[in-house]
């Protein structure tokens, strides 16, 4: 689905999470193809160093887990005629523990905060923005944790698993099965789940040259994987997951 040149002109994504590798290569995949792109960051210097060369990229420092924030950040894109027609949800983090014992309060918290709060307080604030669109996509990166939790990475499978639930009852919402829906219009909206097991960017490689990074997705196939969430049918993509990795 997503090698192929895609042109996005006159579409607006905003990339929640967007200094990561994984943020940046889809800043550029986005931009190249002609949309135009809002990045979000918790850190306006990460964001400055990460994205200030790309053309077609506006930067947004806005903490994502504070929903009253989100919402003026929501706002104020409106106000500048920047609603967005795609949220691509990238904030994460990983934390482990020995066993489920292990599994700190602290370590959850902290989890919940980046994968779970973040999602909701963005998906609330921009799913008018993507209703509306006429190509609305919302996607998240998930994790084959999902499917194969193990007793040190509970937590983490634990919140990737709430916010994939989360994600389709956001399809479910743009489904036109959904009450407030009328059953004749064709949908134009979806959201969709990509996972991978990890993820590998050049740095990395360039890091660790003698590992082989095995069953990992580098950031750039999730970027063309994103890109090319646009030119699916809505109704055939809305609340599927697109596996980029095989089950461990
Ligand atoms: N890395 C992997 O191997 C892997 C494996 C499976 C799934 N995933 C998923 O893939 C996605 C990308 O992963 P990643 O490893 O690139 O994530 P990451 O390293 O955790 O990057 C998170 C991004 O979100 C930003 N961010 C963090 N807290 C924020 C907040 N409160 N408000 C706004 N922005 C915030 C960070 O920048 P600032 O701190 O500057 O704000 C950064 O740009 C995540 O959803 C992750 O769960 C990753």
């Amino acid at each position: 689905m997503s090698d192929a040149a895609q042109d996005l002109s006159g579409l607006t994504i905003v990339i929640a999470g967007a200094s990561s590798p994984a943020g940046i290569a889809c800043a550029r995949q986005f931009a190249g193809a002609g949309a135009r792109v809002v990045a979000v960051g918790s850190n306006a210097g990460r964001l400055e160093g990460a994205l200030s060369d790309v053309d077609g990229v506006v930067l947004k420092t806005c903490d994502l887990s504070q929903a009253e924030d989100v919402q003026k950040l929501a706002a104020g894109l409106r106000e500048d005629r920047l609603m967005p027609d795609g949220l691509i949800h990238l904030v994460g983090g990983w934390r482990g523990g020995d066993g489920i014992a292990g599994q700190s309060d602290g370590d959850y918290d902290f989890l919940h905060r980046q994968v779970v709060t973040t999602l909701r307080n963005t998906s609330r604030a921009f799913l008018p923005d993507l209703a509306a669109s006429t190509r609305g996509r919302l996607a998240i990166v998930s994790a084959t944790a999902v499917d194969r939790p193990t007793a040190g990475n509970a937590s983490y499978a634990a919140v990737k698993s709430a916010a994939e639930a989360w994600v389709r009852a956001i399809a479910d919402q743009f489904s036109p099965r959904h009450s407030g829906n009328d059953d004749d219009t064709p949908a134009t909206a979806a959201a969709c789940i990509v996972v991978v097991k990890a993820l590998v960017d050049d740095a990395m490689r360039a890091g660790s040259p003698e590992r082989r990074f095995p069953g990992h997705t580098d950031v750039r196939h999730v970027a063309t994987t994103m890109a090319g969430l646009f030119t699916e049918d809505a109704a055939a993509l809305n609340g599927r997951r697109v596996m980029l990795a095989d089950l461990p």
